[in-house]
């Protein structure tokens, strides 16, 4: 029930050296917002700025419409859920749970009624009398979880709250914290994370964060969009690299020609390519890089392709297979590896010759300072529009 607010936010630690620089943001009241970035970018350092366990170096901070640079964690109508649980060990999973609520002097009656609702949306209902070390990690994690809701904040903040668990369980807890969250649709939450998958299905919006040199060029806040914006939208080659597995591949090349329905480059190694970008901008003969993703090169027959379409001629280099889809690892006259996913059913093997097509409307171009020429709004994406 709380919006949150950052104005020139900056953080350094003892040694003065700024982690976090220039961060405005702005997070809805009932939003779902995920901290995404590299090790050691500052999501931790941001969130923790947010619940009130460090101070803020410079900037404003506000919740609510109210500033609270100097509020007490305690008075600020936030919950944290950590990473490690944080469980009292002696303590059942009951008394965990109702712990915040009884320093807080709730009534008893009160106490009870909310660490039983909590339970009953959490599935805890029959390990209410274990203690932490009789339950699994994810069941531990859903009591931690719990001891947040009983507080009705009107902020959670989740700092990598899955990252103890193994994939099933991330999984399905990844579910229920998406179920949760449209239960609690008026409590804004901010969640920290470095999986993408995570990121990509929960956020309503990502803040993806720039690590080390980046920040001082750039500032902290590499990009913040939905989730799919920045999959088909990235400001920068930082962000098209960071956001989708395997990571979109990357060319050296040179403008060649620009007209309405895209721009045209030459490959350092000969081929011309095709992206659906505005132009206006560019100078035939730039430096510039081009970017297709591995789900965006489709291997073809003979001469399948469009006027807009582009089709490199590459070897097989290593053919993994996933069963659902393979990936096609090729050989680059610029040595790099380039990647394409291929369907599971596509029979490759090391040292073939393969065609790969790849759209102008999927395909993107980087300038020398690392900033996206920006899409034209007629590109259609093929990705964005399934047939
Ligand atoms: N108490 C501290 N004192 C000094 N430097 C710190 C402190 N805490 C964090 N840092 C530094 O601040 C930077 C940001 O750290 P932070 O923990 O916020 O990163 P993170 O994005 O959460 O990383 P990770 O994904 O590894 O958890 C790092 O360079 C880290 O070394
Ligand atoms: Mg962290």
């Amino acid at each position: 029930m709380a919006s949150i607010s950052l104005r020139g936010v900056q953080k350094s630690y003892g040694d003065g050296v700024p982690v976090i620089r220039n961060v405005d943001l702005e997070i809805g009241e009932n939003e779902f917002c995920v901290f995404l970035g590299p090790s050691g970018c500052g999501k931790s350092t941001l969130l923790r700025m947010i619940a009130g366990l460090e101070d803020v170096t410079d900037g404003d901070l506000s919740i609510g419409g109210r500033l609270v640079n100097d509020v007490p964690a305690a008075q600020r109508g936030v919950a944290m859920v950590f990473q490690s649980y944080a469980l009292f060990p002696h303590m059942t999973v009951y008394e965990n749970m109702a712990f915040g609520l009884k320093l807080a002097k709730t009534p008893r009656d009160e106490v009870d009624r909310k660490v039983r609702e909590a339970a009953r949306i959490l599935q805890l209902e029959a390990l209410l009398e274990r203690r932490p070390k009789a339950l699994s990690g994810g069941q531990r994690q859903r009591v931690a979880i719990g001891r947040a809701i009983v507080r009705e904040p009107g902020v959670f903040l989740f700092d990598e709250p899955l990252s103890n668990l193994d994939a099933t369980l991330r999984g399905q807890t990844r579910v229920e914290i998406a179920r949760l969250h449209k239960q609690f649709a008026k409590a804004s939450v901010v969640y920290v994370t470095h999986d993408q998958i995570e990121a990509m299905t929960l956020a309503d919006k990502i803040v993806l964060l720039h690590a080390g040199k980046d920040t001082e060029r750039y500032g902290s806040i590499a990009q913040i969009g939905a989730p799919l914006d920045l999959y088909h939208r990235p400001a920068s080659r930082f962000v098209a690299g960071f956001i989708g597995s395997p990571r979109m591949n990357f060319l050296a090349a040179r403008v060649t020609a620009i007209d309405a329905r895209g721009v045209t480059v030459t490959l350092d190694g000969g081929e011309t390519v095709r992206a659906g970008v505005e132009g206006g901008a560019l100078q035939v003969g730039e430096a510039v890089t081009f970017g297709v993703r591995p789900e965006h090169l489709e291997l073809v027959e003979g001469t399948q392709a469009g006027p807009e379409d582009s089709v490199l001629a590459r070897s097989v280099a290593l053919v993994e297979q996933l069963g659902e889809h393979t990936y096609v690892h090729l050989d680059d006259p610029q040595g790099v590896v380039l990647i394409a996913k291929a369907p599971g059913t596509a029979r490759l093997h090391q040292g073939e010759r393969v065609r790969l097509r790849a759209q102008a409307a999927a395909c993107h171009l980087f300038t020398e300072d690392g900033f996206a020429v920006r899409p034209l709004e007629s590109a259609v994406h093929p990705a964005a529009h399934p047939a």
